[in-house]
């Protein structure tokens, strides 16, 4: 399995920071945003990686990242988004890197304390369609929000001013080759961009969709208060790996 990351967008929220460089290349806590789902993937056994991004600030991920082997990839690639025309349409860029195979995507602005190891070998083991990874939050309307109906998931809302429950879709997905057919079908949501939300309901239709609940701390960063989290639980993420004696001071 091969991973995608989406590092694209203008990154509105985070600005006038963003009017300099790619929200993707700010820094949480020790390293540039970026550099954590990269280790994400490589912490679940996947390293041949696909940066998706755009923008006037694309030529500093090459500067930063180069060819990835100093991170532990095996394969870094580039592709660039003309346009911010959401995350389905990004994912779009993927289709020649994935080669017919599956794919685990990541938004480059989710960051995560634990391991998708084993999600990862679970959809492994998944003969076909997609999973989606669930994180119970605070403040559901800001994200992709699953209505259950007997313990199953019935559907996905993206941002629901009534939040149907507290669990969010992560921006942590795991697709089979099916997924560029779905991204075709799509029309432009009401804030005229191709959601991600979409695809996912595509397959929970048709009954291919799995999901696990995210094991340790989740967030995004996407904001100024979730940056300011992030940098937070990284920093103490280090913090207890120091006094455990996992890493040298
Ligand atoms: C996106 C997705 C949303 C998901 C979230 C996770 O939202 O559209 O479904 O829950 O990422 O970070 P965005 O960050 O584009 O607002």
């Amino acid at each position: 399995m091969k991973g995608v990351i989406l590092c694209g967008g203008l990154g509105s929220r985070l600005r006038p920071m963003t009017l300099v460089t790619n929200k993707h290349l700010l820094p949480v806590y020790d390293r540039p945003m970026v550099h954590y789902p990269i280790q994400s993937l490589l912490n679940a056994g996947i390293d041949e990686i696909l940066i998706v991004t755009g923008g006037e600030h694309a030529g500093d991920f090459l500067k930063l990242l180069r060819n990835g082997k100093e991170l532990g990839c095996r394969r870094l690639q580039y592709a660039y988004q003309e346009g911010e025309s959401g995350i389905a349409h990004a994912l779009k860029l993927a289709e020649d890197f994935s080669d017919g195979g599956r794919i685990c995507v990541m938004l480059g602005d989710n960051i995560i304390g634990g391991n998708i190891r084993e999600a990862a070998d679970g959809y492994r083991r998944q003969t076909k369609g997609a999973k989606i990874l669930l994180k119970q939050v605070e403040d559901p309307e800001r994200f992709g929000v699953v209505r259950f109906e007997d313990q199953r998931v019935a559907e996905i809302i993206e941002k629901p001013k009534i939040p149907p429950s507290n669990m969010a879709v992560t921006g942590i997905y795991f697709y089979d080759e099916q997924v560029f057919d779905i991204c075709r079908t799509l029309r432009p949501s009401a804030r005229g961009e191709l959601e991600i939300t979409d695809v996912n309901n595509h397959y929970l239709k048709r009954g291919i969709l799995s999901f696990d609940t995210l094991e340790g701390w989740w967030t995004d960063a996407g904001t100024t208060e979730s940056l300011y989290r992030a940098t937070r639980l990284a920093a103490e993420e280090g913090a207890n790996k120091l006094n455990a004696g996992l890493v040298a001071a």
